[in-house]
């Protein structure tokens, strides 16, 4: 005889307690860097914009303390799953500091916002998993204490939560909103290899010991007007990265992406932050679509992106 044993209870099951977050990558229109910190960090005057590409994440409370995670999309063959991952860590930094080490989650992430490209794809997943962690676990947090846990995990992180353009200053983490008016159009050209942020910003320090700049986190009066007047002619003209000598210094072929054969309807480019993802602001759709098609053909274009911005920050789906 074959003995099963059903099991029955008043209870009606737990519920399933699921979120979804859609969370943009960034551009920084002015990046000023200043002299290397005792603590190794640069003091900075950024405007960051939020532009139109997402990584989307979902969580799955779970009934153990396990957090998983699994990724796809853009890069994400190249990036380990484990505790190294900034999305991991966020999920074990948030139950540490509400000391809640007996909660679990299912991370998903799918990826858009380019790896190792200067568009803070990894921010953008910590910045997201604390929002969904936030919800799933029903931390009922607001944006400041999650803002507190963001700058723990990075200096781009809490501007990841905010979305829009904002004025950054501190190594980032400090955040004042900026007027956002108007609608730029970007294209991005993916590089055919990363680089990293640490090193990017020690090649930076190598061309100041070498005299070759000068770091000021100081930005010019009235260039942060120009940069949020939403006008793409004036932002063209405001638009700074002191990042860019180092990124090409590490990287010299994206010399020949920014010098791109573009026509007058395509305003400026510059590196990405730290690099090397290149943009490209255009003065209108059309321009920045024929631009996207020709930069494939380029060399050192891995692939493009078409985006705009500033978009709104993230937004969490409901837990079910
Ligand atoms: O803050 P985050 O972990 O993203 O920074 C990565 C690295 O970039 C730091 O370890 C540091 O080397 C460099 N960095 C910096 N000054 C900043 C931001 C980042 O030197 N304001």
């Amino acid at each position: 005889m074959l003995g099963y044993v059903v099991a029955v209870s008043s209870q009606p099951p737990a519920p399933v307690r699921l979120s979804t977050v859609r969370v943009p990558g960034k551009i920084n229109l002015a990046l000023a860097v200043g002299p290397r910190r005792a603590d190794g960090f640069h003091d900075l005057s950024t405007l960051f914009q939020a532009v139109s590409l997402y990584d989307d994440l979902q969580a799955t409370a779970r009934t153990d303390n396990q957090i998983t995670l699994v990724m796809a999309g853009e890069g994400s063959e190249h990036l380990a799953c484990d505790d190294t991952n900034l999305a991991v860590r966020a999920a074990q930094l948030l139950r540490e500091r509400h000391g809640r080490d007996s909660l679990g989650v299912d991370l998903r992430v799918d990826k858009c916002v380019p790896m190792a490209g200067g568009m803070a794809g990894g921010s953008a997943d910590a910045a997201g998993t604390l929002l969904i962690c936030n919800e799933v676990w029903g931390l009922g947090l607001g944006l400041e204490e999650l803002s507190d846990a963001a700058a723990q995990l990075g200096s781009d992180v809490p501007f990841l939560l905010l979305g829009g353009n904002a004025l950054g200053t501190g190594r980032g983490e400090r955040l004042r909103p900026m007027p956002e008016p108007g609608r730029l159009e970007w294209v991005f050209a993916i590089a055919q290899h990363g680089l990293s942020t640490p090193q990017v910003y020690r090649q930076f320090d190598v061309m100041a010991d070498r005299g070759d700049i000068v770091p000021s986190a100081e930005l010019a009066v009235g260039v942060l007007d120009e940069l949020c007047s939403g006008e793409p002619e004036r932002v063209a003209a405001g638009l700074r990265n002191d990042l860019q000598p180092a990124a090409l210094e590490l990287y010299p072929e994206l010399a020949g992406t920014l010098a791109a054969d573009t026509d007058s309807r395509v305003l400026a480019s510059l590196v990405c932050g730290s690099g090397p993802t290149c943009a490209f602001l255009c003065a209108d759709a059309e321009s920045a679509d024929r631009l996207a098609a020709r930069l494939v053909g380029l060399p050192e274009v891995r692939d493009t992106r078409r985006a705009h911005g500033p978009v709104p920050g993230p937004k969490v789906g409901p837990a079910r």
